[in-house]
């Protein structure tokens, strides 16, 4: 038989059914709830609540697991690369090596923005948040190919390989030319080079001189887009999916989620990382004084990297990032004072009461923005990369939100705490 859950209000029982996810998650499910007892579910911040079955991505916070379609992200790490696992993730199956040539046509086809999309970073102040900036030109991407984003589910998915490939390839040929719009340098078009290695030739070639990356620097990037390539419900996941559900299209949904990443608690962490080490060198503390401040319980002197809404363990990214830190940093012979900081940073908070208590643990941010300052990329850019690297997880949850016959527009309840009934008030009457 069927395990329930039972509930009883006032008296009345309710049999709620005990759903059972394949990796042995449980949830109470409460969907007929309302209809039958007039109460919802409360759960602020969605915490405790499972808004989707997803089959993309399974993530065990308290135990540090993180796997995509059921492989662990360290084996990733070590064999896959960025092209390979966001097929991985989008599609649900390694793919053969033909599949894998297809899709790397398709990424390597549709990478360059044409003359009149590039007339929108003009538009811009050259100062304006890289994120803002990116989350608007994809947003742009709609209306400048609007056959594949009909916000109709059946028409979109017919164009889905098209449009992933299209986002996940423009979404990171973008991020390099706000980078050069900024600061002042003439755009640099993609090669028929792979995609890490486009992505640093368009971000730091030189007129007659064309940046070719060290092997060592387009495997780190590699591995940094790698580890980023999904995290289950997070809130940018969310966002897209939500968005999604209103059968908006995938171009619309991914600016959405760009959005969302854009915050210092969510993606933004690793420039608000970055900048608490070099505040710290800059007053010549090594982590002690700041640690003793990130205790005080406030939310303006958290360190930064540290603490994560699931992990109640490390972070399975951290650890893979932490070490290949050291390794790249020691391959491209950098000494960076910040990575000593981080370190001393990170010995100390393991130790201490406050960390340990509250299950406060590294996340992937701690040493991603290491990595990428040694790849020469600045910090206002690491959001950016972070959104390259996520591009295929959203996509992937998006698809998974236009595939469903019965899936239905994503739309929460609420308790309402504003004032009772009352009266309008002509404005004469309003004292
Ligand atoms: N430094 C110091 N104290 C902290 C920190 C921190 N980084 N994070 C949480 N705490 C404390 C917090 O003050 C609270 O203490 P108390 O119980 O005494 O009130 C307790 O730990 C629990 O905090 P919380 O805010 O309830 O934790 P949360 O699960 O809601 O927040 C978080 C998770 C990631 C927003 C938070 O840990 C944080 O602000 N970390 C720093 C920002 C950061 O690194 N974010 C990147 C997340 S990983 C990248 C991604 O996936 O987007």
């Amino acid at each position: 038989m069927a395990k329930t859950a039972s509930l009883k209000i006032d008296d009345k029982p309710f049999d709620l059914p005990i759903m059972t996810g394949s990796e042995g998650e449980q949830a109470i499910d409460v969907r007929r709830l309302r209809a039958e007892s007039g109460y919802i579910c409360f759960d602020q911040g969605y915490g405790n609540t499972g808004s989707c079955e997803s089959n993309i991505t399974y993530l065990d916070g308290d135990n540090g697991i993180l796997r995509h379609r059921g492989y662990p992200i360290e084996q990733l790490a070590q064999h896959s690369d960025f092209v390979e696992t966001a097929y991985l993730v989008i599609y649900g199956e390694l793919p053969t090596e033909k599949q894998r040539n297809h899709f790397g046509t398709l990424l390597r086809k549709n990478a360059a923005i044409e003359t009149q999309m590039q007339r929108i970073f003009e538009g811009f102040p050259d100062d304006a948040p890289p994120m803002a900036m990116l989350s608007s030109i994809v947003a742009s991407l709609a209306a400048h190919y609007p056959e594949l984003a009909t916000n109709n589910f059946e028409r979109d998915l017919q164009n889905f390989d098209l449009a992933a490939a299209m986002a996940i390839s423009k979404i990171r040929t973008i991020g390099a030319m706000l980078y050069r719009y900024q600061n002042g340098m003439p755009y640099v078009h993609p090669k028929d080079i792979p995609f890490c290695e486009n992505f640093l030739h368009m971000m730091f070639s030189e007129p007659y001189k064309d940046y070719v990356a060290e092997p060592e620097i387009a495997k780190a990037l590699n591995l940094l887009l790698l580890l980023h390539a999904d995290h289950e419900q997070n809130c940018s996941t969310s966002t897209v999916r939500m968005v999604g559900s209103s059968a908006a299209n995938l171009f619309t949904s991914l600016s959405a989620g760009i959005s969302a990443l854009s915050g210092p608690l969510h993606g933004g962490a690793n420039t608000a990382v970055m900048n608490m080490l070099q505040m710290i060198h800059d007053e010549g503390d090594d982590g002690t004084r700041f640690i003793e401040a990130a205790k005080s319980g406030s939310k303006s002197s958290r360190l930064m990297g540290f603490g994560h809404a699931v992990y109640r363990n490390f972070d399975p990214r951290a650890k893979i990032i932490g070490d290949a830190c050291e390794k790249v940093l020691a391959k491209l012979g950098i000494d960076d004072p910040l990575l000593e900081i981080a370190r001393n940073l990170e010995q100390a908070a393991l130790k201490d009461d406050y960390f340990l208590s509250r299950k406060l643990y590294p996340n992937v941010d701690f040493y991603s923005g290491i990595i990428m300052r040694a790849l020469g990329i600045p910090v206002n850019m690491f959001t950016v990369v972070f959104a390259i690297g996520r591009a295929p997880g959203w996509i992937a949850n998006w698809r998974e939100v236009a595939s469903q016959p019965k899936g239905r527009i994503y739309r929460p309840r609420q308790i309402y705490s504003g004032p009772v009934k009352r009266d309008y008030t002509p404005m004469g009457d309003r004292g």
